[in-house]
């Protein structure tokens, strides 16, 4: 009993060292300018969605996805937010389209994939 209390507790705390640890500008627009941005540069590549740092936040964040019904994020609620599903690779599942992104690349691991969901959990903040 008492050692399920102390993981419980020490979920707690990890995760939410991990939320308060993540910054948009430092940890997830250069991970996007690196991986994403040389086929989403102006926003007039398929998909249409400029992702280099200066415009990520704002063609992310309560912008209606081309692809579904979905927000592409929808702070606070990262199971619809489209951008999480293309990454996870379960967006055919709620009615989206296209391929898993990075397209034809190597997926983001998973700790990242955690880092970014964890972003829009608490409330996908352009910090
Ligand atoms: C090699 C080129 C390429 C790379 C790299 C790439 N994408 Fe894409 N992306 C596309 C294409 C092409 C589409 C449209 C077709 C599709 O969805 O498969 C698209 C569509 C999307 C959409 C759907 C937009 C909407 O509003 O429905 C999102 C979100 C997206 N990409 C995010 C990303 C993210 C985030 C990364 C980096 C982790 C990334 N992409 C990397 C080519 C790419």
């Amino acid at each position: 009993m008492k050692l399920g209390l102390l993981f419980v507790a020490a979920m707690v705390s990890s995760s939410q060292l991990l939320a308060d640890s993540i910054s948009f500008s430092r940890d997830i627009a250069p991970l996007f300018r690196n991986v994403c941005a040389n086929c989403h540069l102006t926003g007039e590549e398929a998909g249409e969605i400029a992702l280099h740092p200066q415009v990520a936040w704002s063609n992310l964040v309560n912008i209606p996805s081309k692809q579904s019904t979905m927000m592409r994020v929808k702070p606070g609620d990262s199971d619809n937010s489209y951008l999480m599903l293309k990454l996870d690779g379960t967006h055919l599942d709620a009615g989206g389209s296209g391929m898993r992104m990075p397209f034809n690349g190597t997926p983001l691991s998973e700790e990242v994939r955690a880092q970014i969901r964890a972003w829009v959990e608490e409330g996908a903040r352009e910090n």
